[in-house]
């Protein structure tokens, strides 16, 4: 049953033909053709259900955001909600004016500022490449596949263009809240926002947070519920509220139109359509995890 729909939806989505704009401020990211879908489920009793351009890897852009918020919790555990809020934004993701406002604490870890100061929690004194081996080895440990990589030219493309961030590290950094220099931190930053996944790979990768799969208890319970309230709170910037209206579960998305979500204890779920809605976030994606919550009647409320 959960076959046939998961066709439905991809069928759904190529017949609607309204596939969004792709993101255009990251030059290697433009000209993704948006005409694409793809959707995987993994439920927690080890089936697994796929439909689409499953073999596709996407950038996956912020939901890099939802690993390295994982490991700055392993490092720092509560002191981290010093240097970062856990409050929705109610603005873009890329936002400047909010931090100034709040002397440079950013308001969550999925917002651009916010990511950037946990990718500097884990970095703490290490050189990129071995953080960024670390956040590589628990991704693909998660996904049970060695075959996850980083795309040096997006990485490269948006490093380029990437003033915003630069301005918002600037001003983190004058503030006391980016510990590494601002190169260091966003080049590795940029990179793992450059890690490419299938759907196929995000979906088993988010089994971590799922609770009741058998052998992914990579963190503790009471991690994985504090990583879902965020997500479900902030994991779609100042489309959060909308989201949780019509999908009713955690999840987050990245620009490059992936969406990692999580039904507790029934499944994880990795959609992509590379055209995004006025927010940033997944159109075909958005409206597939409706339909499909519709469907099933998974909620968490
Ligand atoms: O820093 C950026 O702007 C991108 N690397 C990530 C932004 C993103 O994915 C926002 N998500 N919808």
């Amino acid at each position: 049953m959960l076959q046939a729909l998961l066709e439905t939806l991809d069928r759904d989505a190529r017949q609607r033909n309204d596939w969004g704009q792709v993101a255009s401020y990251i030059p290697e990211l433009a000209s993704i053709d948006p005409a694409q879908f793809a959707i995987s489920v993994c439920t927690v009793d080890g089936q697994e259900y796929h439909a689409g351009d499953v073999q596709v890897p996407f950038s996956i852009q912020s939901v890099s955001k939802v690993f390295t918020l994982a490991l700055a919790l392993g490092r720092l555990g509560g002191r981290l909600w010093e240097r970062v809020g856990r409050e929705p934004s109610g603005r873009a993701f890329n936002s400047i004016v909010q931090l100034e406002r709040e002397q440079g604490i950013p308001r969550n870890p999925f917002i651009n500022a916010g990511a950037i100061v946990t990718t500097d929690a884990v970095l703490g004194q290490r050189a990129p490449r071995e953080t960024l081996g670390e956040i590589l080895s628990f991704l693909r440990e998660a996904a049970d596949d060695s075959d996850v990589h980083i795309n040096e030219y997006v990485a490269r493309s948006e490093q380029r263009t990437g003033d915003r961030n630069y301005a918002l590290a600037h001003f983190l950094r004058s503030c006391g809240n980016l510990h590494n220099d601002c190169d260091r931190a966003l080049g590795t930053y940029f990179h793992h926002c450059a890690i490419e996944m299938t759907t196929v790979q995000l979906a088993r990768a988010a089994r971590f947070l799922c609770g009741g799969f058998r052998g992914h208890r990579m963190i503790g319970i009471e991690r994985v519920r504090s990583i879902n309230a965020l997500m479900m709170t902030c994991g779609h910037y100042d489309g959060s509220g909308e989201f949780a209206y019509r999908v009713g579960f955690p999840g987050k998305s990245g620009v490059g139109g992936g969406i990692m979500a999580v039904v507790p204890n029934v499944a994880s779920i990795a959609v992509w359509s590379p055209g995004l809605d006025q927010y940033g976030n997944s159109k075909q994606g958005t409206k597939a995890l409706e339909s499909l919550s519709k469907a099933t009647g998974w909620s968490v409320f």
